[in-house]
């Protein structure tokens, strides 16, 4: 009897190894902002990855364990270090500030976990202080802004204004759009940046812009400072006289729902916008709004992608930090914004960039594709992870 007892126990025991083996749990630290001006992109990034868990029969394989950053340089590192010391995770996901991922970069180079960066676009995290740990599925801030340069001074604009909230981000898109503008015979008679998410009143900006002799003016602002920046933008009837262009945070189709008309007619660029008729932006469509009750926008692929590229890691047999790392840099397949690619030699994301107008339609407000600038790489600026 005791035998057989023993005998049956060490089965099942061996039995729950194996299945352990099988599954073995990978565990996935999402740090977002939860609260403070970027809160919703949060949300938003959040419910792309739990989409792309559910569809892949996932989400019992990879545990979440969530923390807010509230978009804060020093409350994202010392979440970042709880989730890497304390809860011990496989992998780190999320990040929506370029200097939230500027203040963690050199602990989770150190700490050798990966992190896949799902939204912010900090140029140096992919360039300059580039890391094995550290990979992009999102955007970076040059790579929005230089097709946008480009091609406005294309359409024969020749002054620009520009405004941005004045840290990381903000400056490194102005930079990337002004090099690329004044490279292709524009000439940017101004640019100014406004204290980032306080700033409550634009309209001693809007005057200056207003007063100069600006064709267009250029922004990026995103989350509730976009709202904010566009309500006071049309509220100085600027709307006719210097039309307004960046990259497409400022109506990103997250906002256009509470910006109204406010969003119609702005031209601007982004890595993905729903309107792009591909089998697999239209599954995905089809999946996220039947999960969420809503459209989703760049920030939920994002996320979608952010999971998917795990997941793909997961399945090709990686388990823990060392194997993660090294099964992401091959990641290539369409999704839903099209043809990605995690490039082998910055770990920062190859992909289309879409020109487009927010407009009118019978079924509300959508995009417009204007251009598509096909397959955009940064330059590795001395990176090499080959
Ligand atoms: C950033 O800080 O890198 C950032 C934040 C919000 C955006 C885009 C970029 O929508």
């Amino acid at each position: 009897m005791k035998t057989t007892v023993r005998t049956v126990t060490a089965a099942l025991f061996a039995a729950a190894l194996i299945s352990q083996a099988a599954f073995a749990e990978t565990k996935a630290g999402l740090l977002l902002p939860k609260s403070g001006n970027y809160a919703a992109l949060g949300e938003e990034i959040d419910a792309g990855v739990v989409l792309a868990l559910e569809e892949a029969g996932m989400a019992d394989d990879i545990r979440l364990v969530r923390e807010d950053s509230e978009a804060k340089p020093p409350v994202g590192l010392a979440k970042t270090r709880k989730l890497v010391l304390q809860d011990n995770v496989d992998v780190l996901i999320g990040i929506v500030s370029s200097a939230v991922l500027g203040a963690v970069r050199n602990f989770v180079d150190g700490a050798g976990v990966p992190l896949i960066v799902a939204n912010a676009g900090n140029v140096d995290a992919t360039g300059k202080d580039c890391s094995a740990s550290i990979f992009r599925v999102s955007f970076s801030n040059a790579q929005l802004n230089r097709p946008m340069g480009t091609w406005m001074a294309g359409q024969g604009i020749g002054k620009v204004y520009t405004l941005a909230p004045d840290y990381a981000a903000g400056h490194q898109m102005i930079e990337a759009f002004i090099s690329a503008f004044e490279a292709a015979g524009g000439e940017v008679i101004g640019s100014e940046f406004t204290p980032f998410g306080k700033t409550q009143d634009f309209g001693p900006w809007l005057s200056k812009v207003g007063a100069s002799e600006a064709d267009a003016l250029y922004v990026f602002y995103a989350g509730g400072e976009a709202n904010s920046f566009l309500s006071q933008y049309r509220a100085f009837g600027m709307g006719e006289t210097v039309p307004l262009y960046g990259p497409g945070f400022i109506t990103s189709p997250l906002q256009t729902a509470a910006q109204g008309e406010a969003a119609v007619g702005i031209r601007s660029a982004l890595h993905y916008i729903p309107s792009l008729d591909t089998p697999e932006n239209n599954s995905f469509i089809a999946a996220f709004t039947a999960r969420f009750k809503r459209q989703p926008s760049e920030y939920a692929v994002q996320g979608y992608d952010a999971a998917r590229v795990l997941i793909e890691a997961i399945r090709v047999g990686a388990s823990g930090r060392a194997e993660i790392a090294a099964a992401l840099p091959g990641v290539r397949y369409t999704g839903p914004r099209g043809p990605l690619q995690i490039d082998p030699a910055t770990h920062n994301i190859i992909q289309n960039i879409y020109i487009y107008e927010t407009v009118m339609s019978d079924e509300g407000i959508t995009q417009k594709l204007l251009d598509t600038v096909e397959n955009v790489r940064d330059a590795a600026n001395g990176c090499d992870l080959r």
